[in-house]
């Protein structure tokens, strides 16, 4: 059994700070973080999907390190569009978060029930994605040497989302990607973030699941193309579970008073009994 954690667009910003004024994002990552030590069982990883801070730099990526430093499961970081591959890689250099390296800082985990490969479709100065052939060939390359079960993560959604300023960009980028999981049925699923939004969707035959924002989520239009609102809440943890070649995704909210709360408690039922009495008359 492998469970995976993964929280996603985080964007921290300088210590004191609000994002956009609005978004008290090192508190919705330091809630996450709380909320991820308290699952039981304990996950076995974190994966945090880029946008890690608002701005790259020195400042907000050591205030973002130590917002996530009381994790006690081991941590791996991506770029997204707001981070700088180049600043993480000097930055993290002395963990083992972020083992990306130029040209493509991109890396695959091993060691669990399935490989994990870690993408990068940073672009610099653009909120768009990019995927270059030094990219698609590592990508290549890597699915050529295994046919463990792959999961890939990526920061940007390679498919159609049916939002109009993600899917703006044309599906071009992404393209190349597909026809190289196509041939390579080994990939069970991609995992992104980006959008700040949850949304499932599809490349070829392969399942994408984007998860929605820590920071802040978009109430994004859909079918028509109008400017997404703000809403400075997080969403929950997602957790992906492997258990002998099945694979779940969902958002795993762990609160301080989960265990107050079970209902065997507010009932004053064994666990057992009501168990039954869902089964009702199938028992
Ligand atoms: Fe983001």
């Amino acid at each position: 059994m492998t469970l995976l954690v993964q929280i996603t667009d985080t964007h921290v910003v300088q210590r004191g700070t609000l994002l956009y004024g609005m978004a008290d994002t090192a508190r919705h990552l330091a809630e996450s973080v709380v909320q991820i030590n308290a699952m039981r069982p304990r996950p076995d990883m974190v994966l945090i999907t880029g946008d890690l801070v608002e701005h790259p730099g020195p400042r907000t990526y050591s205030h973002f390190r130590d917002l996530i430093a009381p994790l006690e499961m081991p941590v791996y970081l991506m770029p997204g569009n707001h981070d700088n591959p180049a600043i993480m890689a000097e930055f993290f250099g002395d963990t083992d978060m972020f083992p990306g390296e130029a040209p493509h800082y991109q890396y695959a985990i091993e060691g669990a029930d399935f490989r994990i490969l870690m993408l990068n479709s940073h672009f610099d100065d653009s909120e768009l994605p990019f995927f270059g052939p030094r990219r698609l060939q590592w990508l290549e390359y890597e699915l050529e040497s295994s046919d463990q079960p792959t999961l890939v993560a990526i920061h940007h959604p390679p498919m159609w989302t049916g939002i109009g300023f993600i899917d703006m960009v044309g599906r071009e980028w992404y393209e190349n990607i597909g026809e190289i999981i196509a041939d390579h049925p080994q990939v069970f699923k991609i995992i992104c973030g980006h959008g700040h939004v949850d949304i499932s969707g599809m490349l070829g035959k392969v399942p994408v699941q984007m998860a929605g924002a820590i920071a802040h989520q978009l109430i994004a239009g859909r079918v028509m193309d109008v400017a997404p609102s703000f809403d400075p809440m997080p969403v929950p943890p997602m957790l992906h579970h492997w258990k002998d070649g099945e694979f779940v995704s969902g958002y795993y909210p762990w609160p301080a008073d989960a265990d107050a709360e079970r209902i065997d408690r507010s009932s004053n039922m064994a666990w057992e009994d009501l168990k039954d009495r869902m089964r009702g008359s199938m028992k």
